[in-house]
């Protein structure tokens, strides 16, 4: 099988991703937010780029129906429901509601794959599952690391390090590009000690710095989820 990790949005025309197969990475928070809101019963989540777009979606939808959710650097956005805290997205408070969320840079990933074949969400938190799709699929895939400010972002070179290594282990033959070499050895220099790894990021520490250590503690629970997460439609919801 053939992986591909891309660091680096920048570089890429914006239909590349078209008809290709891919898996969305931004452990550090938004992927991870997002399969915790869905294994406690969120209804979709409706993943966008700006502010005022998530604003106006909320604008069709009656108010008891979802939560209106995002953060500017790390913290809620004013007159916001939730922030990005995957620990804020428990079954009290999502359950049964939609979802319509804005982050720096995890949610505009999903303007890129809206032709995409199929769009798979990876956090550490449902990684196996993730690699167990792939697997199934047995096509050539893309793993898109949102990075930070259109940079790389070593927490989501470690997701995507960790999710080659789960597929390896699988004794499946996987051939990879530079990067995916790359992400592979950035994940197995962490001998095991994936929160750790987490916290030393530039991520992780911005994160600490604002009073969040304990969502990286929360998603560094590798495989707590037993939950693939889809993007179709304009959606991420729970494929059954
Ligand atoms: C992002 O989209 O940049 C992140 O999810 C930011 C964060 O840590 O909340």
């Amino acid at each position: 099988m053939k992986i591909n990790v891309i660091f680096l949005l920048r570089d890429k025309k914006d239909d590349f991703f078209t008809g290709k197969n891919v898996v969305i990475i931004d452990i550090l928070r938004a992927t991870s937010t997002m399969v915790t809101a869905l294994s406690n019963g969120a209804n979709g989540i409706f993943p966008v780029s700006s502010v005022e777009e998530a604003v106006k979606i909320s604008k069709n939808l009656e108010r008891t129906t979802y939560l209106l959710c995002g953060e500017r650097n790390t913290k809620v956005i004013e007159g916001f429901d939730l922030g990005n805290s995957p620990l804020e997205y428990t079954e009290k408070v999502v359950s049964g509601k939609k979802i319509i969320l804005t982050t720096t840079n995890g949610t505009k990933v999903f303007d890129e794959v809206k032709h995409s074949k199929n769009v798979l969400i990876v956090s550490s938190l449902n990684v196996s599952v993730v690699a167990k799709k792939m697997i199934e699929i047995a096509d050539e895939w893309y793993l898109i690391c949102s990075g930070r400010n259109g940079c790389y972002d070593e927490s989501d070179a470690l997701c995507a390090g960790l999710l080659i290594y789960k597929i390896i282990q699988n004794n499946v033959k996987v051939e990879l590009n530079d990067a995916g070499r790359t992400a592979l050895v950035v994940y197995k220099s962490t001998k095991a000690n994936f929160n750790s790894a987490l916290k030393k990021t530039e991520h992780g520490k911005i994160l600490i710095a604002n009073g969040f250590e304990m969502d990286i503690d929360f998603i560094s629970n590798i495989d707590s989820l037993e939950l693939l997460a889809i993007y179709l439609n304009n959606t991420v919801s729970v494929l059954q």
